[in-house]
């Protein structure tokens, strides 16, 4: 898989956190986590929820994610301690140990853009899952086009940068249809001096009926299908695609 610059470029990776905040999705993984003695957060960013899951001491606490600038992020943060944080892409991930809850958040499954990465991911999860683990995950469905709304019009935003002030910030996309793909930028321009620093990025929108193919040939099970991070179920026109699944039948 090529590598994003967004979670490569150590400058790009300082404003990760400061445009994603705790979130009704932190809430609710992090009330799933409770009962997990185990947890691995495989796409962990800058490791927000992993070190809030942690945070408690009762856990055993893994966050994987191939980009150094993120774990360096992540390894600075409150809590941070608490986390074994690991350096790798998800495909190639063999930690030898299973885990009680395996999560990723933040749509982080939507940077596998093919069938082929997105079955080697479920792979890797089914291969680190313990005897009645839970495993979960978002995506976008593709039904509602979010993508639409990322046009520098409507996602123009300042960002207020600890180092570098006032920050114009805004996206652009291209839609690939037939791949089911969008190609989004990232811009930010430091309002002191002008300079501007990008990044174009790929994500899939595979659709609920792919997801569900995938989870079965990786030989996971889905027991929930939710539509959002209320806990209500999923259906055609619901934002998100999010299955909360385990080993076999049954949680
Ligand atoms: C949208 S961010 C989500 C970060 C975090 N989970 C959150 O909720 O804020 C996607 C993350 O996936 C990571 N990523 C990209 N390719 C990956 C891969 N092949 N395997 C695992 N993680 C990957 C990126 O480095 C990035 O940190």
């Amino acid at each position: 898989m090529k590598s994003d610059k967004l979670y490569h470029d150590p400058e790009l990776a300082q404003f990760y956190d400061l445009e994603n905040e705790w979130s009704p999705a932190c809430a609710f993984l992090l009330k799933l986590a409770a009962d997990a003695r185990s947890v691995l957060d495989i796409g962990c960013g800058t490791g927000l929820l992993a070190a809030t899951i942690a945070a408690d001491g009762t856990k055993r606490v893994t966050g994987a994610d191939p980009a150094q600038p993120m774990l360096d992020i992540a390894r600075q943060r409150q809590g941070g301690d608490q986390v074994t944080w690991v350096q790798s892409d998800a495909a190639s991930l063999n930690l030898n140990e299973k885990f009680d809850l395996i999560l990723l958040s933040g749509h982080a499954f939507q940077v596998f853009l093919t069938a082929q990465d997105q079955l080697a991911l479920l792979k890797t999860i089914e291969r680190h899952l313990a005897e009645g683990g839970k495993f979960i995950f978002d995506s976008r469905n593709p039904k509602i086009k979010e993508w639409q709304e990322w046009n520098p019009q409507e996602s123009g935003r300042t960002i207020e940068h600890p180092d570098f002030g006032a920050v114009n910030a805004w996206n652009d996309y291209s839609f690939y249809p037939q791949q089911m793909i969008v190609e989004y930028g990232t811009y930010y321009e430091v309002i002191a001096d002008g300079r501007i620093c990008s990044s174009k990025s790929r994500i899939a929108f595979p659709t609920q009926e792919q997801i569900a193919a995938l989870v079965a040939q990786a030989k996971l099970h889905v027991n929930h299908w939710f539509g959002d991070w209320q806990g209500n179920p999923y259906h055609g026109d619901a934002v998100e695609i999010i299955p909360l699944g385990s080993w076999k039948a049954g949680l």
